[in-house]
């Protein structure tokens, strides 16, 4: 189940709390979005935090959207952004979800994903809002892939301007055996380490 039906209704405004953390989580196609449900379910047992979901179709292979809205996220996908009888003025929904976040965790980023937004394309609901995030909201990416996805010459370099060109904070990926049974660098950092980041840098206290 994803949001569709709440397509043109997302408006930051309206969403936002005051006194509220709104985080936005980007899952892509990498296996370790098995573990989204855990991080927004964790999440949510803070004080004054919202929590909201951008997931790639390949990111979708590895979670039930279902274990993300009932805990209360959304998940947000593609054909969210399009719709048939757009007019001049509507809200654009890649806008209005990044001027919702406070703050954006790509997690995990595939090596696709983080190619791409490295080179700068914005061809979908993440990579658009990616393209459309102001500098000062604090982005972390956390790289998930084979061991030698991880250690292809063009990672190392996508890595270098995500963070240098772009500015965003890149953490992991950590060693252990990885899904595919290959064992090395390349498993996404732990999901309660990426929650650990959200809760010290916002102060947040749990309910
Ligand atoms: C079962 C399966 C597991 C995959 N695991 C990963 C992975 O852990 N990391 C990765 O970078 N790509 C992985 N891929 C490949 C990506 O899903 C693929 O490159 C896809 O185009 C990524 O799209 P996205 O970045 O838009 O989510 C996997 C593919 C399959 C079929």
């Amino acid at each position: 189940m994803t949001s569709t039906s709440n397509r043109n209704f997302f408006v930051a405004q309206n969403e936002r709390t005051d006194g509220f953390t709104h985080v936005l989580l980007i899952t892509t196609g990498s296996v370790a979005s098995v573990k989204a449900p855990l991080i927004v379910q964790e999440l949510l047992q803070y004080d004054k935090v919202k929590v909201e979901v951008i997931s790639t179709q390949a990111s979708l292979t590895f979670f039930n959207a279902e274990d993300v809205t009932k805990p209360g996220a959304r998940v947000w996908v593609d054909k969210d952004e399009w719709s048939d009888d757009y007019k001049l003025g509507d809200p654009i929904l890649h806008i209005e979800l990044r001027r919702w976040a406070d703050v954006v965790l790509i997690a995990p980023c595939s090596a696709n994903t983080l190619s791409k937004i490295a080179h700068g394309l914005c061809d979908n609901l993440a990579t658009s809002l990616l393209r459309a995030l102001a500098p000062t909201t604090p982005t972390y990416v956390f790289p998930a892939m084979n061991t030698l996805m991880y250690e292809h010459p063009l990672t190392s370099e996508h890595i270098r301007i995500v963070k240098d060109v772009i500015h965003y904070e890149v953490v992991g990926p950590i060693g252990k055996t990885l899904a595919c049974g290959d064992v090395g660098l390349g498993a996404m950092t732990e999901w309660r380490d990426i929650v650990q980041i959200v809760v010290q840098r916002f102060g947040l206290c749990r309910n």
